[in-house]
């Protein structure tokens, strides 16, 4: 089958079209014929040679597909041949055939393609697990949405909005201002704002109860300034810098909670948790249309290469899809 090889990993590195065995499904596991599959940064990271997959994951690119179920292992019971599903995978997506565990499928919502099913798993498990297992958000709290355009950006303010929650967001650009707002966000443009100062006006001086950050960097001070008594603030990457001088005194003061987690190691027991949480409460929401993946473009799987060029850039909003 066709696979997307990394050829020079490293700064410089190659995604070119390898012909590689198709594989086999194992008990538990399903080998999906691929539509599509999404594109995150870990993949780039991946390819620059920084982030090598964990045990037992293929070595070729891709943590997310969709497509239909072509043959299931033993002991496979809630999927058949034929079925259309999305998959959270720990590596192998971008190929003709993938395989991901029964745990971590989904079944493509009501509302939703095929080819744009790629573009929920992993923004969905991250935003759930973030959002509920590690900052416990609660009913009526607000939150504040750093990255508001990125592909995690677009699935949590749609989740927060379809809560109810106050839900603030950053980005770059009044473009991407705009989409924030349409997806009902309040949006903040970095690039001429201040969010704590917004953060802090528009919430009566109080705060927000939970923020989601992916950037890191000076945003680690500014995030506890923004924060309410009580708050949490999880990073889910730290984009613009893992080291920071930071003063903790708020910290203690507000009664803070500093957070940070990773998907993509945890066990397929723990990634099923999640997947039995999104079924129950998110894929419902997704049905009705209440939220919809927000693909910002499609590239043929020998394109992979630019569709990375195009993540790097940050020009995109939303995510970004290679087709088989
Ligand atoms: N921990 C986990 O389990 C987990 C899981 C999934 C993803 N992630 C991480 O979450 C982040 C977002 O993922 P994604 O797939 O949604 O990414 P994405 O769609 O490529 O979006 C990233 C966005 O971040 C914004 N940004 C802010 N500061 C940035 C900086 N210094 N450098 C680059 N971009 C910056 C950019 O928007 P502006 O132009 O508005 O700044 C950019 O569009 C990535 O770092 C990814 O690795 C973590």
């Amino acid at each position: 089958m066709k696979a997307i090889a990394i050829e020079n990993p490293g700064k410089e590195y190659r995604l070119v079209v390898a012909d590689i065995p198709t594989p086999q499904p194992k008990t538990g596991e399903v080998l999906i014929k691929v539509s599509a599959a999404g594109l995150n940064h870990a993949d780039m990271a991946q390819g620059a040679g920084r982030y090598p997959p964990p045990p037992g994951a293929p070595d070729t690119l891709g943590m997310e597909a969709s497509g239909e179920v072509a043959e299931v292992g033993t002991g496979v019971t809630n999927y058949k041949v034929g079925d259309k599903v999305c998959a959270l995978m720990g590596g192998g997506g971008y190929a003709e055939y993938a395989i991901a565990s029964e745990k971590c499928l989904l079944p493509v919502p009501k509302s939703v393609s095929l080819i744009h099913a790629a573009a929920l798993p992993e923004v969905h498990f991250t935003v759930w697990t973030n959002l509920m297992d590690a900052a416990r958000l609660q009913p009526g709290e607000s939150v504040l949405i750093h990255g508001g355009t990125s592909g995690i950006g677009t699935a949590a303010i749609q989740l927060c909005v379809a809560r109810g929650h106050k839900t603030f967001s950053t980005a770059a650009s009044a473009e991407k201002c705009a989409v924030i707002e349409k997806i009902g966000g309040q949006a903040i443009n970095y690039k001429e704002q201040d969010f704590v100062e917004i953060v802090k006006k528009e919430t009566g001086d109080k705060g927000v109860d939970v923020i989601l950050d992916m950037v890191g960097g000076d945003y680690i001070q500014r995030n506890m300034s923004a924060a309410a008594i009580w708050g949490r603030i999880v990073n889910i990457a730290y984009m613009s810098g893992m080291q920071a001088s930071v003063n903790f005194a708020p910290m203690l003061m507000k009664r803070l909670s500093l957070l940070a987690t990773t998907l993509r190691a945890r066990s397929n027991d723990e990634k099923g948790a999640i997947r039995d949480a999104l079924l129950k409460n998110v894929w419902p929401l997704i049905d009705t249309g209440k939220i919809k993946p927000i693909v910002d473009q499609t590239f043929p799987l020998a394109d992979a290469q630019k569709a990375h060029a195009r993540m790097a850039s940050s020009g995109h909003i939303g995510k970004i899809l290679l087709t088989m």
